[in-house]
């Protein structure tokens, strides 16, 4: 397969994640087409990523070397899938999460390109096996799930199909780490991938806790945002057994009975309805109430502290 330097990149579905893509790909220097069935939401995602380039500017937040400029003159519009593909080297699908509609996507781009082309797929939970089994170029086929908002979170799971071949996988891994992405290989697919299985068991003790009366939403969430996910945003949880001891063979030495004990007393996995779910929702839209204007203050409040956040991690390298 061919390099990817100074290479052109094809976003197919230009909404919230695909304008996210182009964002990217522009920031690490490439040339960007930006595809789409609505001819209307081609010309929104161009309009809507030179705003948030010019804002992300003049905040000295914009990614890349280039200037906002340069960056946006890097990306084009196309609604002709045929023109799209031509020189891409990449292909990164973001069309809503249907298997239905991505089959037929990757069927189409399957019939049509060649076999020096990666296409990669934004897919959040669809198994590359329901996604790419019986394709021509499956060896060229792999799921990219990035994590949202992109731009401030680095995080992009790389999860292959059984047939993808290492060199897909090491291309598109190099291809996110040039753009300042942190891609990690899932080195054999499994349901929830990897992100999302971790989410999920954080939320089904966090539900459990609330349910049994044990703490009040709203505490529950001030032990994340204000005790692990302090340290996460910088260690993961191994490193932090590592550093909690006198190293990992130290930590599960003392600690791997106590963990043992408290870990068979997890229940089961929570219904998420009833009595429950009205007690969190409430707590819930005390502090955020569940309308489209607070929702979206609250979100952009996210998003700033999310780039702060970004920026502190770009000067705080490892010693
Ligand atoms: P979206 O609904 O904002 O955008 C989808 C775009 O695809 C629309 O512009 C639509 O016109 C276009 N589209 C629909 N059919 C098409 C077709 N046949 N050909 C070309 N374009 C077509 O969706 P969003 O949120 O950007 O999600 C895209 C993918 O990214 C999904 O697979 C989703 O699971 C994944 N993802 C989403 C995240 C999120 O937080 N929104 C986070 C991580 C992954």
């Amino acid at each position: 397969m061919a390099s990817t330097a100074g290479s052109e990149v094809l976003i197919v579905g230009s909404g919230l994640i695909g304008r996210s893509w182009a964002m990217l790909f522009a920031s690490g220097g490439f040339k960007v087409k930006l595809y789409d069935i609505e001819q209307q939401q081609i010309t929104n995602a161009l309009e809507s990523i030179r705003k948030e380039m010019k804002a992300l500017e003049q905040a000295g937040s914009l990614k890349g070397s280039l200037s906002a400029q340069q960056q946006l003159s890097l990306i084009s519009g196309c609604s002709n899938l045929a023109e799209a593909i031509e020189g891409a080297v990449h292909i990164q699908e973001c069309v809503p999460e249907n298997l239905d509609l991505k089959k037929k996507i990757f069927a189409q781009l399957d019939r049509m390109v060649d076999d020096r082309v990666v296409l990669s797929s934004s897919s959040s939970c669809l198994l590359p096996s329901k996604l790419f089994t019986g394709l021509a170029h499956v060896k060229q086929c792999i799921v990219a799930h990035p994590v949202n908002p992109p731009y401030y979170v680095p995080l992009v799971e790389l999860v292959p199909h059984p047939e993808t071949s290492p060199a897909t996988m090491d291309r598109t891994h190099a291809l996110m780490t040039k753009i300042g992405q942190s891609p990690v290989r899932v080195l054999k697919e499994v349901d929830g991938f990897v992100l999302n299985r971790l989410q999920y068991a954080i939320i089904a003790e966090a539900w459990r806790l609330v349910e049994e009366g044990i703490v009040s939403p709203g505490d529950l969430d001030l032990v994340m945002s204000d005790g692990l996910g302090m340290r996460y945003a910088f260690i993961g949880p191994l490193e932090t057994m590592h550093l909690n001891a006198e190293g990992m063979l130290s930590y599960c030495d003392r600690y791997s009975e106590g963990m043992k004990r408290v870990l068979k007393t997890f229940g089961s996995i929570p219904e998420f309805s009833g009595a429950a779910v009205e007690k969190v929702n409430q707590a819930m839209c005390v502090k955020v109430p569940a309308d489209p204007e607070h929702l979206a203050a609250r979100r952009e409040w996210r998003d700033e502290c999310l780039m702060r956040l970004a920026k502190l991690k770009s000067q705080m390298q490892p010693q």
